[in-house]
């Protein structure tokens, strides 16, 4: 295989209740990259369409992950990385992570399957460390494994794959304004009050649980956070009355997707998203902001070869 192109999902990050440490991946919003060999055993970055990031391999997510895994396979080729972003970064729909989970799984291919998916997203998190400065693992695992996943353990890492309701549908507000992950995480509490903690972690089990056995009622009950939200809220624009007026159209719950502002909410069916998605609409279109909003089913392969 001389040249692969493959789509890399948008995921959300923490699912409200896993503060770095749950994700999940969507359908049908994500990034298309062609990648193709070269004799040269150089990385470069030819194309990038849809967003203004640096074409220098060293600044770029894509080439940082490109050239780690090269150099640890001992790769007798060279990459040209064509990139097509469909969502901006800054998002918090997980552009970086689209990036560098795109770029693992496509030159795994061009390596002929050489890595497992939990090395691969130990590839990725370097292109995270890239773009933000923390080995995070949320988005990019749910980028290469699909659907909802856990991070169990970063030291050692461990990734769990969770099962994912068919009829699930997220639906998504994404307010124009970007708010680096960076900036986002010096206002998360380093140090929590135990109560605080015994909430969180239940609301995580009540969350495994309901998407283990399909319990819609119990997956909405658990998607509270008391951790990042409570002090990124204020980051976003109207972000209690988008969330109020999500649970009115009849979402399950609603949160802030990663690191922000784009706003989630899941819904048991597609219908429902889509009376969710206008009333996202409702409190945005006279807010003054730009905004965009989608709606996707969870994406159960994550990145794919198309
Ligand atoms: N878990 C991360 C955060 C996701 O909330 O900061 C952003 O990459």
């Amino acid at each position: 295989m001389n040249q692969i192109k493959v789509f890399a999902p948008a995921t959300v990050a923490n699912v409200s209740c896993g503060y770095d440490a749950m994700g999940f991946a969507l359908e049908t919003l994500g990034d298309e990259m062609i990648f193709t060999k070269t004799d040269t055993k150089a990385v470069v970055i030819s194309k990038i369409e849809g967003a203004d990031l640096p074409f220098e391999t060293d600044k770029n997510v894509a080439g940082v992950v490109a050239k780690l895994m090269l150099k640890e396979s001992n790769a007798n080729f060279g990459l040209n990385i064509q990139i097509f972003k469909n969502f901006k970064p800054g998002s918090g729909l997980g552009s970086s992570a689209a990036s560098a989970s795109g770029t693992a799984f496509a030159v795994n291919q061009l390596l002929g399957n050489m890595y497992s998916n939990l090395e691969l997203t130990k590839f990725a998190m370097q292109g995270e460390i890239a773009a933000c400065g923390s080995a995070i693992a949320d988005n990019v695992a749910a980028a290469i494994y699909g659907g909802f996943i856990l991070v169990r353990s970063y030291e050692p890492l461990d990734i769990v794959s969770i099962p994912t309701p068919t009829n699930l549908v997220a639906t998504i507000l994404h307010p124009q304004i970007e708010i680096k992950t960076e900036d986002a995480r010096k206002v998360v509490p380093k140090q929590i009050a135990i109560n605080t903690a015994v909430a969180q972690w239940a609301n995580v089990g009540g969350l495994i649980s309901g998407l283990h056995s399909n319990d819609f009622d119990l997956i909405g009950r658990s998607l509270v956070d008391l951790v990042a939200e409570p002090n990124r809220k204020q980051l976003i624009p109207l972000f209690d009355d988008v969330k109020n007026a999500t649970l009115t159209a009849g979402a399950l719950g609603a949160g802030i997707s990663g690191s922000g502002p784009s706003i989630f909410a899941l819904s048991k069916n597609l219908e429902t998203a889509k009376k969710v998605e206008a009333a996202m609409n409702t409190q945005y279109k006279n807010s003054g902001v730009a905004y965009s909003t989608y709606v996707s089913h969870i994406s159960k392969t994550g990145t794919r070869i198309l």
